[in-house]
């Protein structure tokens, strides 16, 4: 067990590069065995969420070799289509090899996925897909067993554009029999990602990026070397914590078009932003006024993955703010320990009424979810005082070295053994 102790009240300055996206690469490594070559993702982030999707796909029976940044998946040999449950329950993404064991061996089973504990995260959406594309499927205790004879491409609507819904079908249908149609997509950049990293497979796939996309099924796909899009919520968490902290940094690796909202909303804080190419730069001073409104939605909307991170920030701000959160029921279980740092936040079902006091102060606060816990970092950087930030193997799913790059870019952070 680690914990990071912080030092408020530095400013920072300097560039940092983004990694690679973690819910890009996540839907990529349960991509991987959809081919029985070898496939290489490059410029993988060395977080904990990579290393379970490994041991499941190790557990399949696939080789997963990690050279320097990159991994190398060998699944000529992988036989098993069941996932254990102790490692679905750790990872939701693994709900994802439903649809590649699926295209693969026309069978898979797991548990009820895991993740970060934020809300009741239904797979319904999956299910009633997959069925759409001639699955079977038996649920007992939590279990899930799916078989088909084959896959058949078909019409599929997406009641909401959930991400994993979308990107499941995507599997699920590149390998089936004739076209599939899916309407109401979701529309992430990790999407188009994934559709690119299929094609570059010899997949056809068409839309990633729209709410329509047309997967046209192949018989086989070949391996593939790919380089996965940058995080842009890593990169938004950077972003945050100089307007927080105050100072001048550049974040490189993201267009800034895919953090629209974020930076239009950091603006309104007060803070300068440039943007050219792949690079973002933002200027604060430090002392920032609330945004009046921010509401999470899905893409392009503002992301709810950086929903914690703003609040933070409104709550060390002045004046009075209003966070409303769409996506998932309780992802304001960070509240009660900014509220510790001296924040001001009432919580309402999805909404969170922030009164912003200007400056937060020193605590111990513990991460209970990845983002919630990046939120908490972020305050301490800024906050009055020394904090001390536990339950790091939250944050360590999601941010490669976060700790590394923060003082790299002059934050007092140092992470402790206990
Ligand atoms: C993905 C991201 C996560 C992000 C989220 C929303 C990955 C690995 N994770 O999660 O970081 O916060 O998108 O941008 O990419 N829902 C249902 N039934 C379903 C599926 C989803 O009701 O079958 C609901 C969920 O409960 C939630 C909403 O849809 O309220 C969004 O979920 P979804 O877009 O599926 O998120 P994830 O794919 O789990």
């Amino acid at each position: 067990m680690d914990k990071f102790v912080i030092g408020g009240g530095r400013k920072l300055y300097g560039s940092v590069r983004a990694q690679s996206a973690k819910n890009s690469v996540l839907p990529l490594l349960a991509a991987s065995i959809l081919t029985e070559n070898t496939v290489v993702i490059r410029e993988t982030p060395p977080i904990t969420d990579v290393a379970s999707m490994a041991e499941i796909l190790r557990g399949l029976g696939a080789e997963v070799r990690f050279c320097g940044e990159d991994v190398v998946i060998d699944s000529a040999h992988a036989a098993n289509h069941s996932i254990p449950s102790s490692l679905t329950r750790e990872l939701r993404s693994s709900v994802f090899m439903l649809g590649s064991l699926l295209s693969r061996f026309h069978r898979a089973a797991c548990a009820y996925p895991g993740g970060c504990d934020i809300g009741l995260r239904p797979i319904d959406l999956h299910l009633n897909a997959l069925k759409r594309l001639g699955v079977k499927i038996r649920e007992r205790d939590g279990f899930i067993a799916c078989e088909c004879e084959t896959l058949r491409g078909n019409e599929i609507v997406l009641d909401f554009p959930s991400v994993g819904a979308t990107e499941n079908i995507l599997l699920a249908a590149v390998k089936a029999e004739g076209t599939t149609v899916l309407y109401g997509a979701a529309k992430e950049p990790e999407i188009v990602d994934l559709q690119n990293f299929l094609n570059a497979m010899g997949a056809r796939v068409q839309g990633a990026g729209t709410d329509v996309i047309g997967i046209e099924g192949v018989k086989c796909l070949r391996g593939v070397e790919y380089t996965p899009v940058k995080d842009r919520i890593e990169a938004g968490s950077f972003l945050i914590a100089c307007a927080i902290c105050g100072g001048e940094i550049e974040v490189s690796g993201v267009d800034g078009k895919s953090l629209g909202l974020l930076l239009h909303k950091l603006r309104e804080n007060g803070c300068k932003i440039h943007t050219k190419n792949d690079k973002i730069k933002i200027t604060s001073g430090g002392r920032l006024k609330c945004n009046r409104r921010i509401e999470t939605m899905p893409y392009p909307g503002f992301p709810t993955d950086l929903q914690a991170q703003v609040t933070a920030l409104n709550a060390g701000a002045s004046g009075d703010s209003l966070i409303v959160e769409n996506l998932f029921e309780t992802r304001y279980k960070y509240v009660p320990e900014l509220i510790k740092m001296g924040a001001d936040i009432e919580v309402r079902g999805r909404n969170a009424f922030v009164r912003g006091v200007g400056k937060l102060h020193g605590a111990t606060v513990s991460c209970g979810d990845l983002r919630g816990g990046a939120a908490l970092i972020l305050a301490a950087l800024g906050a009055e005082g020394v904090s001390e930030v536990l339950d790091l193997s939250h944050v360590d799913r999601g941010y490669a070295g976060f700790e590394r790059k923060l003082a790299a870019l002059g934050a007092d952070i140092r992470r402790v053994r206990i």
